[in-house]
């Protein structure tokens, strides 16, 4: 489709009233100067959906999803940004002659062109697996697992034969663009510049990105040939990031949003298992913890993350690095499904079916701080006397991470009763680990709140974030003393984004208009509903020792941060005997440590 003027997409702005587009999707009722409804975006009984006249955007404080009209009807109907500008055209009835509707050509780039290699490998790749004599102890393999066709489609799995020439000749032959296969990573390159595949004799597993493409594989070997690793991905690319790509997200999607929450697992046999059982939320992080680009995704699109991983000591160390970085990364609930015996969910998927799987994913939930306790009873021996006080200690100060007193109470009346020791005692124990901790991670920054506007459970880091950004936006002297500082970080990869934009925005004399600068966020989920939950508060004027203030809680979260990533390498490298680098990290975490107590003075 032709690129729509500027000009056109104001004159359509203008005339279209938010109101009345949407009101032909939602039924509004005014209250007060705003209207309300029921969110089309999530399931609700009481409205929680909002849109404003005056600002011309809407906001639910449900779901979190918010923009302008044109993103409104974006999300709604699955189209493009010109597409929507011209519906709200023909609604408005600004006639639109001259622009040419048909779809563009496809896009003619290097990453439409390696996507479309992958995808092209993937269905050869499959066509190998199930329909020949060189894929069939593959075929084999996968059914002995209890994998059939329609999984095998479902997940685009294949065979890499055990020729390494195999691909390279196939593209070759069909003149692929030597460059082109270069850049893709299907291939291996030798010093005479001569290519072969980079996979052979193993099963492959497409990757996609969110948008549901194939961007790389990770292919499992079939041989039992410890020389091998099991698992072996594509190399980054254009178009490969490993730390923003999830295991079968993009077909989860839906799933997730019916169900209402994320399953988070550890493998793809895992993943495979699940959805044979009939759980199609299901997804994972590709053997490795969580990054801050993979929480984003998943932010954008449910509540609560549940962590399903193998029940052996990996898995549970995993867990608990996982449910760390949500806490501090992420608005996101973590709960926790243990495995039992060990076990991972494909055997035990094997070993009990579906409906045993289901219920257990479905019915045996714990809380984080539940399985805290189960994970650290591992690792204690409870028998010994020294052992099990160190056992408590550490279950009072993990009670500090539990949000709602009622629910602490519940547990510091388990560990009385479990040890025989005086609840107050815990109490008081407890009292003391927090206070050391809050003199360092909570400096007193409330500004005054003026409106009700119900805010989505935050922490601490990321709410100072949130009120900065609000500052940015409002106070023209803000952005400057903003500018004039060496550097202003952010934590949060799409606060920093929006902040950039703002800056830049601002910087060529542009002034944020809510319904205008929504289009510059180009549909990025994660910065409309951070954008859009801004413009629904209202702060007093700031001074400015509240804007040095959350300067400060960032600065010292980014520290607090570094220090607790620090924290789990050293229980890595100690696990694994390194003393030289273990001892390093402990000289990094004392520094760090300093420039917390010393931060801003
Ligand atoms: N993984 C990896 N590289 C390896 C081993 C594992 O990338 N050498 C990742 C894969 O994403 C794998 C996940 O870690 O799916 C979990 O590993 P594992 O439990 O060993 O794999 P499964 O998926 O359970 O495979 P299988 O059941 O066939 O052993
Ligand atoms: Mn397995």
């Amino acid at each position: 489709m032709q690129r729509i003027p500027q000009s056109v997409i104001e004159e359509v702005r203008q005339k279209a009233d938010i109101v009345d587009v949407i009101g032909q999707y939602v039924q509004l009722k005014k209250a007060g100067k705003n209207y309300s409804g029921l969110c089309p975006f999530h399931q609700e009984k009481t409205p929680s959906f909002t849109v404003t006249k005056d600002k011309q955007i809407f906001k639910c404080f449900g779901c979190g999803k918010g923009g302008n009209v044109f993103t409104f009807l974006q999300e709604l109907e699955g189209i493009t940004f010109p597409e929507a500008v011209v519906k709200v055209a023909e609604f408005a009835h600004v006639p639109l002659e001259g622009i040419d509707l048909t779809p563009a050509a496809p896009v003619d780039t290097a990453e439409a062109h390696l996507i479309e290699l992958h995808e092209e490998t993937a269905k050869l790749y499959q066509h190998i697996l199930l329909n020949t004599e060189a894929g069939a102890g593959a075929l084999e393999y996968l059914t002995k697992r209890g994998l059939d066709t329609e999984t095998i489609k479902h997940f685009q799995l294949g065979y890499a034969p055990a020729s390494r020439t195999f691909l390279t000749r196939h593209w070759q032959k069909n003149q692929k663009d030597d460059e082109l296969m270069r850049k893709s990573g299907l291939f291996n390159e030798n010093q005479t510049g001569e290519l072969s595949d980079r996979f052979s004799d193993r099963i492959m597993f497409p990757l996609t990105n969110p948008q549901g493409k194939i961007v790389g594989f990770s292919g499992r070997r079939l041989a039992d040939d410890p020389e091998q690793p099991k698992y072996l991905n594509s190399p980054e690319s254009l178009i490969f990031n490993k730390g923003r790509t999830l295991y079968h997200f993009h077909e989860a999607r839906g799933a997730i949003r019916k169900a209402g929450y994320a399953l988070l697992l550890e493998g793809y046999m895992d993943v495979i298992a699940a959805w044979q059982a009939g759980l199609g939320n299901g997804f994972a992080s590709m053997g490795t913890s969580l990054t801050d680009g993979q929480i984003h995704l998943i932010e954008g699109l449910t509540s609560e993350v549940r962590f399903c991983y193998d029940g052996d000591a990996a898995g549970l160390h995993a867990i608990d690095r996982g449910i760390g970085l949500l806490k501090t990364h992420s608005s996101l609930k973590a709960t926790v499904v243990l495995v039992p015996d060990k076990m991972d969910p494909d055997e035990y998927f094997r070993k009990y079916g579906s409906e045993a799987l289901v219920h257990l994913i479905d019915k045996q939930l714990m809380s984080p701080y539940e399985f805290k306790l189960a994970y650290l009873r591992t690792q204690f021996d409870l028998d010994r006397p020294q052992e099990k006080l160190a056992f408590l200690d550490q279950a009072i100060a993990a009670l500090a991470a539990v949000d709602s007193l009622i629910e602490q109470d519940m547990y510091i009346r388990q560990l009385a009763d479990e040890f025989s020791v005086d609840a107050q005692h815990i109490l008081s124990r407890l009292k003391d680990l927090q206070q050391q901790s809050a003199a360092v991670r909570r400096p007193a920054v409330s500004p005054p709140h003026k409106t009700a506007a119900a805010p989505r459970r935050i922490s601490q880091i990321e709410r100072a974030e949130q009120w900065l950004l609000y500052y940015a936006i409002k106070e023209a002297h803000v952005r400057d003393y903003l500018r004039q500082l060496s550097e202003v970080h952010f934590l949060h990869e799409p606060y920093e984004r929006l902040y950039l934009l703002i800056d830049s925005f601002t910087a060529q004399g542009g002034v944020i208009e809510p319904s205008r600068f929504v289009d510059l966020l180009n549909n990025d989920a994660a910065l409309l509903q951070i954008f859009t939950d801004l413009m629904e508060m209202e702060f007093a004027e700031s001074t400015p020792q509240v804007i040095d203030e959350l300067l400060f809680v960032i600065q010292q979260g980014e520290i607090q941060t570094k220090i607790e990533e620090k924290q789990i390498q050293q229980k890595e490298a100690k696990q694994m005997g390194n003393a030289d680098l273990e001892f390093q990290l402990t000289i990094d975490i004392i520094n760090l440590r300093k420039q917390l107590s010393h931060g801003l003075n």
